[in-house]
């Protein structure tokens, strides 16, 4: 167990990015209760989730996270959820023939509730208030008693994030995520795209691969693996006192677990070695993430990956890079180079939204060509140091929003103003995160082909 660690030695440290609650005794007896509360998910969950993060450390896997900026309250509905699980399992699958990987599937979701801010007021209409900082903390409601922390909102955020879960395991195991449902799913998007031709052909390859299984008599109803699929949850563990109410010693191996989610990672701004963040996040045993910003030096990065990783266990680390498509070339290379020299074992992956925000017309925006300009980079420049690029991880949801600018059905900067939902960063639409997953598809495909050219001389 690491050294003087508890679930509450964090409270010790500086920390970042949790605002004062005014009613402190209400803030105590809200986490007392949480603490009584079931877990969400239990410790050999998190294990298995370990395991298979292990195998993207090593090469032979593949990790595609991703959800919500910020799961909100007003949003809670069945059909929110399924849309979303429906383009993700989709991705899931073209990028598994893509990669020819196992794809690790863990979603932003059932959790994702407690966001950083850049700053700390809001200023409309020369009227200042305290940043709205997620569901879980206080309102998007730009009025003064809508912005004041309010610990009731932790008990809902439990709630949700449970029926979410839910919801979340039934359609995983209970047929819903049927293989021959998502290729269906999947031809429909690419008779229906404007860029349709562009996809057929990998399309047209994922059914010829179906029809040859089926003829041999591998179908869903035979094979488990086909109508059941291993699903993950995962968040940005913000609010450290909700984590450590649900930071529960797991009886098989006496360690601690944070059961509020399978995966937890850390913020791009809360990742200060001496800092409340890393003391709780060393202390847990669960597969665990750090945001990677272009901030990051990589002395400072093998710092936190000793303090985090001290016994270099592969699927423990995941390192989630989101320099912008400008900076990644600049940025990543030395990372990379330092983690090899040190011989660390880490999943990398490409956050493709975080350091491609703009604004346009006032509304936070991403360019659909900018994100994956980033994508495509980072796979080039693991390519060139020899290492695996391990998975995305991107903000999506599966409805047709007007968030991100660009992509095939082109969203324009005049469009945003049609369907801009997102409680905080702007997400990619069903149709913009599938076509994202059919270009890297394309290009993890050419690259193997290239590969195999070498080898076979
Ligand atoms: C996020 O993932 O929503 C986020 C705030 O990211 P970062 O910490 O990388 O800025
Ligand atoms: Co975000």
């Amino acid at each position: 167990m690491a050294q003087n660690w508890t679930p509450s030695s964090w409270r010790q440290k500086p920390i970042q990015q949790v605002p004062e609650f005014p009613d402190k005794a209400a803030l105590a007896a809200t986490e007392a209760q949480l603490a009584t509360f079931p877990p969400l998910v239990f410790a050999g969950e998190a294990r298995r989730l370990k395991k298979q993060l292990a195998s993207v450390a090593e090469g032979n896997a593949f990790l595609l996270q991703g959800g919500d900026c910020a799961e909100s309250f007003v949003e809670h509905g069945a059909d929110n959820i399924r849309d979303f699980f429906r383009s993700f399992l989709q991705m899931a699958v073209v990028l598994t023939y893509g990669a020819q990987l196992p794809v690790v599937k863990v979603g932003r979701i059932a959790g994702q509730f407690a966001k950083p801010r850049s700053s700390n007021i809001e200023v409309q209409g020369g009227v200042e208030l305290p940043s709205y900082r997620g569901d879980i903390i206080n309102g998007i409601e730009f009025s003064p008693e809508s912005r004041i922390p309010d610990p009731e909102r932790q008990m809902m955020a439990y709630r949700q994030s449970a029926a979410t879960l839910n919801l979340l395991r039934a359609f995983a195991m209970g047929g819903y995520a049927n293989l021959e449902n998502v290729h269906k799913w999947m031809l429909g998007f690419v008779k229906d795209s404007p860029q349709g031709e562009r996809y057929r052909k990998l399309a047209d390859r994922i059914s010829e691969t179906m029809d040859f299984m089926k003829a041999i008599g591998i179908t869903a109803e035979n094979q488990p693996s086909l109508r059941e699929t291993d699903f993950f949850t995962s968040h940005e563990a913000l609010l450290l006192g909700y984590e450590e109410a649900f930071t529960r010693v797991d009886s098989t191996s006496g360690d601690w677990y944070a059961t509020s989610g399978h995966m937890l990672w850390i913020g791009d701004r809360t990742r200060q070695l001496d800092h409340a963040h890393v003391e709780y996040f060393r202390g847990i045993k669960n597969p665990i993430g750090l945001k990677c910003g272009p901030s990051l030096q990589a002395d400072n990065l093998i710092e936190l990956i000793d303090a985090l990783n001290p016994a270099n266990e592969a699927g423990r680390l995941t390192l989630i890079c989101r320099f912008g498509h400008d900076k990644v070339a600049e940025s990543l290379p030395k990372l990379i180079r330092a983690v090899e020299r040190e011989g660390k074992k880490v999943v990398w992956s490409c956050d493709p939204m975080h350091g491609n925000t703009i604004t346009l017309n006032n509304y936070k925006t991403r360019p659909f060509d900018r994100i994956l300009s980033e994508v495509e980079s980072f796979f080039q420049i693991h390519r060139a140091e020899g290492t695996h690029p391990g998975g995305i991880h991107i903000e999506m949801t599966g409805k047709d929003v007007t968030e991100c600018t660009g992509g095939a059905r082109a969203v324009s900067a005049g469009d945003l103003q049609d369907r801009y939902h997102t409680h905080c960063d702007p997400r990619l639409n069903a149709d913009q995160a599938l076509e994202l997953a059919f270009l890297l598809a394309e290009r993890m495909k050419s690259g193997r082909d290239e590969k195999r050219m070498v080898v076979n001389g």
